[in-house]
């Protein structure tokens, strides 16, 4: 199975960078599934529904979110009603919406997808180990689904690796979001789960995590309330994890970062660009 992952999609430069590309590469890199963490989109805060919709319309097949869920208060009432949707499963009890959710791809393959959080210098949240630990006991890869994709939203890269190794030969992709800075660690760990601390985001890269870096840079000079963080305007470049999955055993064969646009080295699956 080829499978997708795009980082955390800031503001409008993001969506149009995803509406503009993601349709092609869907088809020219024959992909079963695409997973976008939205939790930026709706300028740079949260997701409304218009928003997630556009996303699912240009090939996402399950949007994640993170700590910016529910920033737009829209998505507490919407998320009940897109399954396709999900924020962190490490929530309270009683959180609106799931961190967990199963799709199925064209050919009738099942993909769980999950969405947890980290806690290293982020909200205290339920363990995201345990939660984690959950999922894959209710639904083991091969049996419950053919793949298994969990979004890590995390500050830190080593808790995002510690969970990396933890669902290592459990899952097939375990992919870092949150920090928008794409890293250079995309690999096979050693029992066969693709892994990348960060995705990166889908955005402007001439900016502060995708906003405008003017008032980003006067709250660290000058400690006083300033203007709203608002998202940078120049054209967004698109970055995440292509991976391939053996169809028998649910584990990634193939792992490639992938980043296309104008500010960032451009990078491409090899093993999925036709000669
Ligand atoms: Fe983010
Ligand atoms: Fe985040």
């Amino acid at each position: 199975m080829r499978l997708l992952f795009l980082g955390d999609v800031v503001g409008r430069p993001g969506r149009s960078a995803v509406t503009r590309l993601l349709p092609g590469l869907r088809q020219a890199w024959a992909l079963d599934c695409v997973i976008i963490n939205g939790e930026n989109a709706a300028g740079g805060f949260g997701l409304t529904e218009a928003i997630c919709d556009d996303l699912l319309g240009a090939g996402a097949d399950v949007v994640t979110l993170g700590n910016h869920s529910f920033d737009q208060r829209e998505a507490l009432v919407f998320i009940e009603r897109q399954p396709r949707l999900l924020r962190p499963v490490n929530f309270p009890p009683g959180t609106p919406g799931r961190g967990v959710t199963m799709v199925e791809t064209a050919t009738g393959a099942r993909v769980l997808v999950a969405n947890v959080m980290g806690r290293l210098f982020m909200d205290a949240l339920d363990d995201p180990f345990a939660a984690m630990e959950r999922v894959v006991g209710e639904c083991p890869l091969g049996l419950g689904a053919d793949a298994i994709v969990v979004d890590v939203h995390a500050e830190a890269t080593s808790e995002k690796q510690a969970m990396g190794h933890f669902l290592d030969g459990r899952v097939s992709i375990v992919v870092g979001t949150h920090t928008h800075v794409p890293t250079a660690d995309a690999r096979l760990l050693p029992g066969g789960t693709a892994y990348q601390s960060d995705a990166g985001m889908c955005g402007d890269y001439q900016s502060i995590l995708g906003m405008q870096h003017e008032e980003a840079v006067r709250r660290f000079v000058q400690k006083t309330p300033g203007a709203r963080l608002e998202p940078a305007t120049g054209e967004g470049t698109i970055t995440g994890l292509a991976v391939e999955t053996d169809d028998r055993t649910g584990l990634a064969v193939k792992v490639s970062a992938v980043s296309i646009g104008p500010h960032l080295a451009e990078i491409r699956p090899a093993f999925w660009e036709k000669a």
